[in-house]
């Protein structure tokens, strides 16, 4: 590979070719940052490769950059309640470090001895009193989890977290999930508050956004930077896929070619992943979608389904993020190639 190539193909990290996500970074960065914030917890929801992990990541390293907010990451494997208090205390003794001396004594309630070992004293109470503490010296917490998942364990953590709300303490959520464990927990009767969390919806990357750094890099004309655009259908991981591969071949291939390695790309990364995920009635669905627009009254005949049962499967997997509807009567696949791919599946 070209050293110098530009595009990654690493999920999760911000990458150095970034697409804006303007309007969704605003929506959140401005209801956290407000004095009296209309919602403490965001949960960003897309597909795997729509970019998730990333606009968390960028929305956290803005964040990070204002000494008002600690920024705490979560792994939803760990166990969430003790994670965030063993991680709140390192965040208040690097506190503590920049304070005057006197204030040290508001932090002997963490309990970590001389040996560094914490005190019988629970994780939750060690919590409460991090965050009473962060209060007082006016920052406020925010706290990352990614891929949420809905099991005891975000049970518990979300429960606490809506307690730590009651008591006005200064925490913020930002998660992100796929739309099944999304819809898993907030429809959990024991979780009323992520049922009212805003939900924000990855759409796909713009376009026009995309055929400039295209254009730019490549330094090819606007339509034929336009034209590798649409390939990408504004998918997240093809925008950088695709940017890889022309960036490194487009000397030598034409462009068929490269759309074979990005299909390959394509196919290894995530489609075969998201393949799995989807039913067996699901997948003859998505098998029936030809083309761009593919008319409903079609896929209904060659299913032989009754269009009432088709659009429960046609609303859930555009909840997926896997179908979209241009316009009343059709729909289309949103994932570029994904015809293509699955076909051989
Ligand atoms: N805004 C963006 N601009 C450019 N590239 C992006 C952007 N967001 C994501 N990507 C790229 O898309 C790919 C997937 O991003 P990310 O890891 O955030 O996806 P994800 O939705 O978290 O996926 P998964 O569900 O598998 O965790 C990465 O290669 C990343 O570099
Ligand atoms: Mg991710």
């Amino acid at each position: 590979m070209k050293k110098d190539n530009p595009f990654t193909l690493t999920f999760g990290k911000q990458p150095n070719e970034y697409i804006s996500r303007y309007e969704n970074t605003e929506m959140i960065m401005s209801t956290f940052e407000a004095e009296n914030p209309v919602s403490q917890a965001y949960l960003i929801e897309g597909i795997r490769g729509s970019g998730k992990t990333v606009l968390m990541t960028a929305i956290a390293n803005q964040l990070k950059k204002d000494k008002e907010w600690i920024v705490i990451d979560l792994n939803s494997t760990q166990d969430l309640i003790t994670d965030l208090a063993m991680r709140l205390m390192d965040a208040c003794k690097m506190l503590s470090e920049h304070l005057p001396q006197g204030i040290n004594v508001s932090f002997a309630g963490f309990g970590i001895g001389v040996n560094g070992k914490v005190n019988e004293k629970d994780s939750v109470s060690l919590i409460e009193e991090a965050l009473a503490s962060v209060k007082k010296h006016n920052k406020k917490v925010l706290i990352t989890i990614d891929e949420v998942l809905h099991d005891d364990n975000m049970r518990h953590f979300a429960s606490q977290f809506q307690i730590f709300l009651r008591k006005e303490y200064p925490v913020y959520l930002l998660m992100t999930g796929l739309y099944e464990n999304i819809y898993a927990i907030q429809n959990d009767p024991a979780l009323t508050f992520l049922l009212r969390t805003p939900k924000i919806k990855l759409e796909p990357l713009s376009i026009h956004q995309i055929t400039k750094q295209y254009a730019e890099i490549f330094q090819i004309e606007h339509a034929q930077a336009n034209m590798l655009a649409k390939t990408t259908r504004g998918y997240a991981f093809a925008f950088q896929a695709l940017g890889l591969l022309y960036y490194e071949h487009h000397e030598e291939m034409d462009l068929d070619r490269i759309m074979s390695k990005l299909d390959d790309m394509l196919d290894d990364f995530v489609y075969k992943k998201i393949w799995t995920s989807l039913s067996r009635q699901d997948k003859e669905v998505v098998l029936a979608v030809k083309g761009e627009r593919t008319n409903v009254s079609d896929i209904c005949k060659e299913l032989n389904m009754a269009s009432a049962v088709f659009s429960k499967y046609r609303d859930r997997l555009i909840k997926k993020g896997i179908l979209t509807s241009p316009e009343r009567g059709c729909v289309s696949l949103t994932l570029p190639r994904f015809e293509v791919i699955a076909r051989n599946y």
